[in-house]
């Protein structure tokens, strides 16, 4: 099932180590074109919410074809079995909807798409490949009842807060998979969810860190200026840090274990950075007050200055989450799960029924 298929004649390809698309048309360069297509990269297929023209990239990208190996990673966390039924949030391109389909019969899987026009050019392509699956014009947060019970779900939008209605519609002992997040930054984290006898609540581990753009409502931006009506530094207090952009994972987000297990450590809690050639400006905002922190860290050099503001210390949590990822042998995520409940997600830290309690990591050191 050739993901070309599925691609658009104008795109733009995402290149990981620069973090910047370029347009590559198909009547400009078919080799190209062909070359991207078939390609380990993210494709990007439309900004801005379809309101973006032209060839160069818009804004912020909105719909993509992922990365076919975090594609095959995820159908691999899915462990579908013929005559499974699954749901699918996100259709996008509607190749990994192809998948699904040309594996367990069109007639099992049903994809929800919140944009018109990308899930009728989805619906079109799958046509044309002589597929036809469900392909659902609606909010996936609400997964799609009329299709449920489902044995699986696949989430191809990262969310920031697990809705309840998946749990509902998965049948007892099915399989959620989603990539999930904190606010503390764009990173996801696939979570694994085996929902319970019951049908109430689901639980399972965290199997690796991505990045997906985020699903429509839960986007998230701060605004800066908010935090700093009468300019920097305002009534900040200065302390010394012993931290690194390298301990921190600054620079490698999806690759340093503890730049994706950070976010589950620190609450309500946003980080931003800047590199500019050998310095990286690191500014941390809650997101609960007005607390802020800031600290410009200059490769090789330990001890660098931090300023704080506000009812929160955010840099001394985060130093102290630090230290509690360093004493626990530093951790990467897979070793950390949630459990979803009404209107609760609980992280755990190797043992579901011992929640990861922040008070532990705030007393660290
Ligand atoms: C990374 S793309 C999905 C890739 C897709 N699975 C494929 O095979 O090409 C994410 C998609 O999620 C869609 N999306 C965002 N928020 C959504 C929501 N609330 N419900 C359903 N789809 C949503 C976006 O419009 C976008 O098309």
């Amino acid at each position: 099932m050739p993901r070309s298929a599925f691609l658009p004649e104008l795109m733009w390809p995402f290149d990981m180590d620069t973090g910047t698309s370029f347009s590559v048309s198909r009547s400009g360069d078919l080799d190209l074109w062909h070359a991207y297509a078939d390609a380990d990269v993210p494709v990007v297929t439309q900004w801005d919410d379809g309101a973006h023209t032209g060839a160069d990239p818009g804004r912020l990208s909105t719909s993509s074809a992922s990365m076919p190996s975090v594609v095959a990673r995820m159908l691999r966390d899915l462990d579908v079995q013929p005559g499974a039924r699954v749901l699918e949030i996100g259709t996008g391109t509607g190749w990994n909807a192809a998948l699904l389909s040309y594996r367990l019969g069109a007639a099992n899987v049903v994809t929800v798409e919140v944009d018109e026009a990308v899930a009728d050019a989805a619906r079109a392509r799958l046509s044309a490949v002589g597929l036809h699956p469900g392909v659902v014009t609606g909010d996936g947060l609400l997964g799609y009842p009329d299709g449920a019970p489902y044995d699986r779900i696949i989430v191809t939008a990262g969310v920031r807060d697990l809705p309840y209605a998946w749990i509902r519609q998965t049948r007892p002992g099915g399989l959620i998979v989603a990539p999930w997040g904190t606010h503390y930054s764009n990173v996801d984290c696939v979570v694994r969810l085996v929902v319970a006898e019951d049908g109430r609540s689901a639980s399972g581990r965290l199997t690796g860190a991505v990045e997906f753009m985020k699903v429509r409502s839960q986007r998230h931006r701060v605004d800066q200026t908010a935090y700093l009506p009468d300019g920097f530094p305002g009534d900040a207090v200065t302390t010394v840090t012993e931290l690194t952009a390298a301990d921190l994972g600054l620079d490698d987000r999806l690759r340093h274990p503890f730049a994706a297990v950070a976010g589950l450590l620190v609450s309500e809690c946003t980080l931003l950075t800047d590199r500019r050639g050998t310095a990286v400006s690191a500014w941390l905002y809650g997101l609960t007050d007005r607390s802020w922190a800031a600290a410009v860290l200059v490769d090789g050099q330990v001890g660098s200055t931090v300023y704080q503001s506000g009812p929160r210390r955010l840099w001394d949590e985060l130093t102290r989450a630090h230290q509690w990822w360093v004493a626990a042998g530093e951790p990467d995520v897979t070793r950390f799960g949630l459990t979803v409940t009404a209107g609760r997600t609980n992280a755990w830290f190797d043992n579901p029924r011992s929640p990861l309690l922040l008070q532990d990591v705030e007393n660290a050191g």
